[in-house]
């Protein structure tokens, strides 16, 4: 086994800027961010619809190249995709010909391990994600809320040193919704992971987040940074958790 650094997954953005072209002019998203995210931290992104979350979450995957400004994952500049980082997407994008078993071990077998290591990664994190007694089952057999913890199971497999989620549970229905965040809580409370977490969720943000990023609407405007200073596991009915849930909505302008 190679020896993994004790801190890493620590990823700072220096001067990001990004923009796009609409109508043949440039058009700012983001416009000189920066921001250390600590490693094993979970930050969640919000920001009214247009703000630049996708793009930044974008940006930070490789998948999308900045303008300007770097991002460092544990010092190193990113240049593309890597395995160091694992992105979860709204749907979950199962190959419906394969088991979920054979779903969440696909990634690992091209990674070098043999296909029983595979397979034993494999069911570790289908049980972590609870759904042991599903290994066999094809991706149609599933509920929104399973594919999805397939997904993500899937995406911790392959053991990132970060994970970028952009709105995972943004599809599912209120119950199963707030039983996955409960489930991403334990999650990462097991899985020493730095998460990037983008949501429209107030509510999802202050309980899954250490700290949550607020992207302005107005593209000259600083982004806003807040601690959610809450004690863990986390209780939506009490009063602190309220407490910041208002001057949450009030800093959107909702209340
Ligand atoms: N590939 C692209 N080409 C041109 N413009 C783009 C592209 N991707 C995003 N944009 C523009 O960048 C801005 C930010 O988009 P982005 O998808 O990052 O917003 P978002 O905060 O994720 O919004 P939502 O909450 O609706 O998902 C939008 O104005 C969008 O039109
Ligand atoms: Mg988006």
């Amino acid at each position: 086994m190679s020896a993994v650094p004790s801190e890493r997954g620590e990823v700072a953005i220096r001067h990001l800027s990004k923009s796009y072209h609409l109508n043949g002019k440039p058009f700012q998203v983001l416009k000189d961010l920066n921001l250390t995210i600590r490693s094993g931290e979970s930050l969640a992104i919000v920001g009214t619809s247009g703000s630049g979350k996708t793009t930044l979450l974008r940006v930070l995957a490789g998948l999308e190249e900045a303008d300007r400004g770097d991002v460092l994952i544990d010092g190193n500049a990113v240049r593309g995709v890597g395995r160091d980082r694992a992105v979860i997407f709204q749907e979950p994008r199962l190959l419906p010909w394969l088991t979920v078993l054979d779903n969440v071990a696909f990634g690992l077998e091209t990674q070098g391990l043999s296909r029983d290591e595979a397979r034993n990664r494999a069911r570790r994190y289908i049980n972590l994600v609870g759904l042991q007694q599903f290994e066999n089952a094809y991706p149609r057999q599933l509920s929104g809320g399973m594919a999805q913890r397939v997904g993500i199971a899937r995406a911790l497999a392959v053991q990132p040193e970060i994970l970028l989620l952009d709105e995972p549970l943004g599809a599912l229905d209120a119950m199963t919704k707030i039983a996955m965040q409960q489930e991403l809580a334990r999650i990462w409370r097991e899985e020493d992971v730095t998460t990037v977490l983008v949501t429209h969720d107030l509510e999802e943000a202050i309980f899954l987040a250490d700290r949550i990023l607020i992207l302005p609407r107005e593209k000259g405007a600083v982004p806003r940074l807040i601690d959610v200073d809450l004690p863990r596991p986390r209780d939506r009915s009490s009063a602190a958790f309220v407490r910041q849930r208002e001057e949450l909505l009030n800093l959107f302008g909702l209340h």
